[in-house]
């Protein structure tokens, strides 16, 4: 751990529910064990105090690894994970969560997500209720979705929940309005998987690279601190300890309000977006 690297300072985004989670933490998809658990430790030995994992991934055991490996203490660590389709059920979430504290070996989860809705199912809704069993059980601090559609949520809201966060695929290139206008309105964070694009061209726009250029910085850090000026959380992966404090490294500069516009102003594509109508687990 060098000196002076632990002075990072990460703002927080506050959820619903009062708890605070860090802007910006280490997604960890699709590492293995092994890469996790030297990822992670890596990571948190930098100054990362957030991590994202989920049972799908099947990383959650490198993942707790690194963090007890890191030496930082647990209760210090913002830990993200989420669930497959098969525990949508009541019952079924709280089966899930104990799943993963104990492949995680930890006592709790900072926040539990449904990873994907599931329509075809129609068991979100009863898995969000689990979800709530488990935030008053204690076992997670905060409870949300991942993936959710407008129709999804008002499905949940009809219910009477509103999750405190939504992670969602979001990038410059796809700003999903849609979503996050009703995220404003409900008062649910926005949280971004694949924030820099999932190898989209983002990292090689020009538009962007300019504002790199004068900046002094690299692309990836102009996306990721066009994220949190948006009050986003981000989730960027990377497995190269460069590149992870790269990604860290976005909070002691400022994009100005022209340059904002600009990264507000590509043509919105859903092309590439997954759709969790169709897609999920
Ligand atoms: P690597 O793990 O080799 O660093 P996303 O989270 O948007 O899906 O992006 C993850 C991908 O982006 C990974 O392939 C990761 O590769 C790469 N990546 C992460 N950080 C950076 C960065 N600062 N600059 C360039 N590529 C990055």
């Amino acid at each position: 751990m060098k000196d002076g690297i632990m002075t990072l300072n990460i703002p927080s985004v506050k959820l619903a529910n009062g708890v605070e989670m860090p802007a910006i933490g280490l997604g960890t998809w699709p590492m293995d064990d092994v890469e996790a658990s030297s990822a992670v430790s890596t990571a948190i030995g930098m100054g990362y105090r957030m991590v994202d994992t989920a049972e799908n991934y099947r990383n959650e055991v490198g993942v707790g690894e690194g963090i007890r490996r890191s030496g930082v203490p647990r209760s210090e660590i913002f830990v993200t994970t989420k669930f497959n389709r098969e525990w949508h059920s009541i019952q079924g979430v709280r089966a899930a969560c104990e799943a993963s504290l104990s492949r995680l070996k930890v006592d709790y989860v900072d926040l539990l997500l449904i990873h994907w809705p599931n329509p075809d199912q129609g068991g979100y809704v009863a898995a969000f209720e689990g979800l709530t069993r488990v935030l008053d059980a204690g076992l997670a601090r905060s409870i949300g979705v991942s993936n959710f559609k407008p129709a999804h949520l008002q499905k949940l809201s009809d219910a009477g929940f509103e999750p405190h966060l939504n992670q969602i695929q979001l990038d410059p290139y796809h700003r999903r309005q849609d979503v996050v206008a009703i995220h404003q309105a409900k008062g649910i964070v926005t949280a971004a998987w694949s924030p820099l694009g999932r190898g989209n061209g983002l990292l090689t726009d020009p538009v962007i690279g300019a504002i790199a250029v004068s900046h002094d910085r690299t692309p990836a850090q102009v996306v990721l601190r066009w994220h949190a000026a948006l009050g986003y959380v981000s989730v960027p992966k990377s497995s190269d300890p460069e590149r992870q404090l790269q990604n860290l490294s976005i909070f002691d500069f400022d994009l100005s309000p022209s340059e904002l516009d600009l990264l507000n102003s590509f043509e919105e594509s859903n092309e590439e977006i997954l759709d969790s109508d169709v897609v999920g687990h």
